[in-house]
């Protein structure tokens, strides 16, 4: 048997898109990916991939599942070789429950890498706080620029020694494999055999993966830089892909989910100096331009993206190079530039939490318009120029092309006219031709039957429209969904998620049987805090909870073509805070059963006697003033 352990490190690594990408020629769909399906023949692409969810479905033939369950239908292999194939594939070592002694000495290069930088973090850390060079070199710089010891601690920034190997003999006298070391980047090679530290007389910037493991480091310079370079950074190993590294995304999520937003900089201290000043929403990029593997990174937390660089950085105008391709994902981008030759965190320190949040409000900037605004200043009067910009921002305007951003679309070409000085109707109907001309080379490309979808997922089959017919089994899964993927969060500030459900259905029981197991499953785990949510589900041993939570996840795409009919309109799936979410997908299920104790009700009436006919008055009446109030609840949320 594969070990828990191993099992955790596959999903922990593994990405399904590059996985079900591997076979299948994906492409977007807002958040999703379609393609052709691979377990069935088909033209027209049905399967649909959720980069979120982690999990894809096949509105075609019906199969679904996660990473796991791909591999083992496309590789017709069992569970356990799925999983060492993509152990293998993420160099990942699969433990086993009986493997020889040896073997388990043989850790896996990854872990290893691990392991040696877990080593190196806590050596730093102590070289920081309780060596005497230490102390007086790095522990006063950090605090003369302002950093705090517990946020120094919260951030694990260390100091390398000067001395030209202390780390390496450390690592060495603790066994560590010699010939790994260099791999790390902690160590470098001179003369052919001599190995010594690379990061000498330098505070040190652990950089985290989202489960908190150290997978890298920023290594900067004490002082002005002068003759070396201001950072030493890792280079890129099975750890170290700088592509995907977000600096400080393990200790962002939370308040990036909770915020709805996520702030970017560019630097290690601006992340550092934000979060002591209680703005923990942030993360930082290094300064090159952002990569897609980053966006969805992002994108996975927030729609919401708001750059944040100094006026005069050179990094401004690289973020700027790749952000078409945010636009293309959906994010909702603007900018900042922080004034007089401050970047956000010498800023922060000199104006504090509340101006620092309120100039960032007051101060931030679509990016398309911010860019035009750059671009302008570069083209000063050049005709030639600002001719190409036009086109440019044609261009970029026209990327915007889902339906429910048209006003958005409108918007922008209004605002950019009247900085560009050009009239309004060129600029759309410059815009309409590079839509219609994108429209047309993509149709090209596709077959004809392909045109049929320019909906964001593609139509249910029919066992999926039968199955939505049952709508009190719809609204059980939807307290189901809500409760898979926010039950950990808080709520309303004095609970979870997950009490406010078990505390609101507790007299609604669910009626179907499996669904009610599944509800009982989730408050056991919960209770005995093993931290529940969809993805430990997904991934559950038993197939039927696997294939239950697999339909359950996927319910807000079946329902969107039912919402309008069933509640005047009022679409839940456009809501994106969760806890309107909770709150509506509670109320609407507690409502439902309700309508359906007043026919239990109603019925028990025409045959009571007298007496029970009291009794069930006043019942009638008390579920009428628990329906009041769930109306106004819902009411409530609605308008807001
Ligand atoms: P401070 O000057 O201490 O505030 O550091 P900073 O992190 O704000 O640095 P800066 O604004 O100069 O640079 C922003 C980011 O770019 C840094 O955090 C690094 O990720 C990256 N960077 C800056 N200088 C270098 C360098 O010399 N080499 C490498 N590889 N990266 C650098
Ligand atoms: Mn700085």
């Amino acid at each position: 048997m594969i070990t828990p352990n191993t099992i955790e490190q596959i999903k922990n690594r593994l990405d399904i898109i590059d996985v079900v990408g591997e076979f299948v020629k994906l492409k977007k769909r807002g958040s999703n990916y379609l393609g052709n399906c691979p377990f069935h023949n088909e033209k027209t692409p049905s399967f649909t991939v959720s980069p979120a969810k982690e999990l894809y479905k096949c509105f075609g033939c019906g199969k679904s599942g996660n990473t796991i369950t791909f591999v083992m239908e496309h590789e017709k292999a069992s569970y356990v070789d799925a999983l060492k194939w993509l152990a293998a594939r993420y160099n990942i070592e699969v433990e086993e429950t009986q493997v020889s002694d040896q073997q388990k000495q043989q850790l896996q290069v990854a872990d290893s890498l691990f392991a040696i930088n877990n080593f190196a973090g806590k050596y730093f850390d102590d070289q920081l706080f309780n060596t005497e060079e230490g102390t007086k070199i790095a522990l006063s710089y950090l605090k003369e620029r302002g950093f705090r010891e517990e946020i120094i601690k919260k951030f694990q920034v260390g100091y390398s020694p000067q001395q030209r190997d202390s780390l390496t003999k450390a690592l060495l006298s603790n066994q560590f494999n010699r010939e790994l070391l260099p791999r790390t980047g902690l160590v470098v090679v001179r003369n052919e055999t001599d190995l010594q530290d690379n990061y000498r007389g330098r505070i040190i910037f652990p950089i985290h993966n989202n489960s908190g493991k150290i997978i890298g480091f920023g290594a900067r310079v004490i002082g002005k830089a002068e003759k070396a370079p201001k950072y030493i950074n890792t280079p890129e190993n099975e750890l170290y892909v700088k592509s995907k590294i977000l600096y400080g995304s393990f200790f962002a999520r939370m308040a990036i989910d909770k915020q709805d937003e996520c702030l970017l900089v560019e630097g290690y201290t601006d992340v550092v100096s934000l979060h002591q000043a209680g703005i923990e929403n942030v993360v930082a990029s290094g300064g090159t331009s952002l990569t897609v593997d980053q966006l969805r990174l992002v994108k996975k937390y927030t729609n919401n993206l708001t750059i944040i660089y100094d006026g005069d950085s050179a990094g401004v105008k690289a973020a700027l190079r790749g952000l078409d391709m945010a636009l293309e994902e959906g994010l909702n981008v603007r900018l900042v530039l922080i004034p007089d030759n401050e970047d956000p965190d010498s800023y922060v320190n000199k104006v504090g939490k509340e101006a620092f949040q309120k100039f960032i409000k007051e101060n931030k900037k679509d990016f398309i318009i911010f860019q035009l605004e750059v671009m302008l200043k570069d083209a000063g009067n050049d005709l030639n120029q600002k001719n190409t910009l036009v086109n440019h921002v044609a261009e970029t305007i026209s990327k915007i092309n889902k339906a429910e951003d048209f006003t958005k679309q409108q918007e922008y070409i209004k605002q950019c006219a009247a900085l560009l000085k050009i009239d309004e109707g060129g600029l759309i109907s410059l815009v309409n031709k590079l839509k219609r001309d994108k429209i047309a080379k993509d149709e090209k490309k596709q077959s004809p039957s392909d045109n049929q979808y320019d909906d964001q997922s593609p139509p249910p089959a029919e066992e999926e429209i039968n199955y939505l017919a049952s709508q009190d089994e719809k609204h059980e899964r939807n307290v189901l969904r809500v409760l898979l993927d926010y039950g950990l969060n808080p709520y309303q500030d004095n609970t979870t998620v997950a009490e406010y459900i078990f505390n609101e259905v507790k007299d609604f029981p669910f009626d179907n049987p499996q669904l009610e197991s599944l509800i009982s499953t989730y408050k056991i785990q919960y209770e005995a805090g093993q931290n529940p949510n969809t993805k430990t589900f997904l991934y559950h041993e038993d197939q039927t909870i696997r294939e239950l939570v697999i339909s359950i996840t996927l319910f807000p795409y079946e329902l969107s073509i039912n919402w309008d009919k069933l509640y005047e309109g009022k679409k839940i799936t456009t809501i994106d805070n969760s806890e309107e979410d909770v709150t509506m997908s509670v109320n609407y299920y507690k409502l439902k059963k309700l309508k359906k104790m007043f026919d239990q009700n109603q019925a028990d009436m025409e045959k009571a006697s007298i007496d029970d006919q009291m009794l069930l008055i006043r019942i009638h009446k008390e579920l009428k003033d628990l329906e009041r109030d769930i109306a106004k609840k819902l009411g409530t949320v609605i308008l807001k």
